[in-house]
């Protein structure tokens, strides 16, 4: 709680973050005065153009200096409006064991607080992203808790066999460990599943960008033939026919059980799937303070003596980060990322992308490309663009790229260290890098460090 209001302060009087995330419980503690660090500063909105310099290292998280230990446990929220994305108790199911019934779903409707729109924060890490879809599908616990239903629910599909969780685990990171998207019938798409988790923070939808919000996107697989293999109307049947589903829209939602109420449901549910912090979240604030103060920490005794404040301050923040450590390889890898490499010229903002398309030339040596971005716009200049993937949990969701042809974090950045794949469309961005073995490795320890804890979330527990 402490390391939340305070980094969704900040977060805010940069303004970087929407008016309905902050959140300021009753007992917070009143913002210790910014004396360190200088160097990060206002942290880049995903809408907002890349940083002119390519080499100035740009967005980067505004760290609290004194954020204690993550990832500490979420305290119960004090009121029932208020929560942190991320909290298990969201995630947790109606509750109760075993099979779940109709008189459980009935007092869980009509218990306290379940309706409330929530007043949301986010976790340490991605704490200073904005969120999007809050105001037009605002958050309760019993419209996340129908979601998670959904999401789970092989009965959205037209044989019984595969729900969104088929293809988005959480086992996998909420993406899968195949080359491509398995559906009904074992059928295979030519695209890798994307991550459904940190969806809070993304506007458009798909490699492509095609669905225009998160609600539109869910219900796409449905009727995709190769997916769920359903229609709307006929999951929307399935739905309305299942007396604990019932209920629970006609609580929820004024028109009940159809196929934008699905959506919504579902679109909720994903946006508590939030990355809790990383060894590189821990690690950034002190980076920075030891950036600040570097003369200083070259003689600890006489710092300790002459600034006794900052000096437990430095105290404070090493113990943060030797909780989540984080190794000399991802530490240089880091410095590469946001420097040489050139990983933030789209890699950027609290979950690491600009939220852009661009063309990479992965997959444009085949006979007939997958256009991307081009299917959309029908723009020249999007051939073969994809939406920038985050590199949050990266480590845990291989294979990589939207065809899934790289199968190691090392392939990839020898992809960028190449200078991608020579194309007409070819981003501007996408250079030759001269990057060493040794460098190679950093980046993808730098990347390994970015992998920080998913909320536990109930996979059973559906209505009969
Ligand atoms: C058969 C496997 C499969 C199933 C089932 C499936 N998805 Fe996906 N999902 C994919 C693939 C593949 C993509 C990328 C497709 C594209 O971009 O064209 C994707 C894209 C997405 C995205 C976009 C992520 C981003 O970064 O843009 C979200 C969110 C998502 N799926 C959620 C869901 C939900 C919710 C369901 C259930 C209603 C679901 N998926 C069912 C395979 C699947
Ligand atoms: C020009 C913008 C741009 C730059 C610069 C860039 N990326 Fe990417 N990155 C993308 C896009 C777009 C994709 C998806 C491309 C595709 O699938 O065709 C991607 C994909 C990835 C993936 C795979 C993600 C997944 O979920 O499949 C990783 C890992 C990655 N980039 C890391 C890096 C690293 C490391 C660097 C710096 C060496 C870097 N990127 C530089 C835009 C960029």
């Amino acid at each position: 709680m402490f390391r939340l209001c305070l980094l969704l302060t900040l977060a805010l009087a940069v303004g970087c973050g929407p008016k309905p995330v902050a959140q300021t419980p009753t007992d917070s503690p009143q913002p210790t005065e910014p004396t360190t660090p200088a160097e990060p500063t206002t942290p880049q909105a995903p809408d907002a153009e890349p940083a002119p310099e390519p080499n100035e290292p740009t967005p980067q998280p505004t760290p609290e200096p004194t954020t204690p230990p993550a990832p500490a446990p979420i305290e119960p929220a004090k009121t029932a409006a208020a929560a942190t994305l991320g909290d298990p108790a969201l995630t947790a199911g109606i509750p109760g064991t075993g099979p779940l019934t109709e008189e459980a779903i009935e007092k869980w409707l009509n218990s306290e607080g379940v309706h409330e729109t929530l007043d949301v924060s986010l976790p340490a890490g991605v704490g200073w992203g904005t969120v999007q879809g809050l105001e037009a599908n605002p958050m309760t616990r019993a419209k996340i808790e129908l979601g998670r239903q959904l999401y789970f629910d092989t009965r959205l599909s037209a044989d019984n066999t595969v729900s969104c969780a088929s293809c988005h685990h959480p086992k996998h990171s909420y993406a899968f460990a195949s080359q491509f998207g398995i559906g009904i019938n074992g059928q295979e798409g030519g695209r890798n599943s994307p991550v459904a988790f940190n969806r809070i923070f993304s506007g458009p939808q798909f490699w492509d960008g095609r669905a225009e919000s998160l609600e539109a996107q869910a219900v796409g697989p449905i009727a995709n033939p190769i997916e769920m293999g359903n229609t709307h109307e006929a999951a929307v049947k399935t739905v309305a026919g299942i007396p604990g589903y019932r209920m629970q829209f006609e609580k929820i939602f004024p028109d009940g059980v159809n196929i934008d109420n699905i959506g919504k449901a579902i679109a909720t549910f994903e946006r508590t799937l939030i990355t809790g912090p990383s060894p590189y979240d821990a690690y950034e604030p002190l980076r920075a303070f030891e950036k600040q103060f570097a003369d200083d920490l070259e003689d600890l005794d006489a710092f300790k003596e002459d600034e006794p404040r900052l000096y437990e301050k430095y105290v404070s923040l090493k113990a943060a980060s030797d909780a989540l450590p984080i190794s000399a390889e991802a530490k240089r890898g880091r410095e590469l990322f946001f420097g040489k490499a050139k990983c933030t010229e789209c890699h950027a903002g609290a979950n690491f992308t600009d939220e852009k398309y661009h063309n990479l030339g992965v997959g444009m040596d085949a006979e007939t490309p997958d256009l991307g971005r081009y299917e959309v716009t029908k723009k020249e200049e999007d051939k073969g663009a994809f939406k920038t993937p985050t590199c949050r949990n990266i480590a845990l969701t291989g294979p990589y790229m939207h065809d899934g042809s790289q199968k190691t974090l090392l392939e990839v950045v020898k992809w960028y260290n190449k200078g991608g794949h020579a194309n007409p469309t070819l981003s501007k961005k996408i250079v030759k890098l001269d990057l060493s073995e040794q460098e190679e490795q950093d980046l993808v320890a730098f990347m390994e460090a970015l992998t920080g804890p998913l909320p536990k979330v109930e996979e059973g527990r559906l209505p009969q």
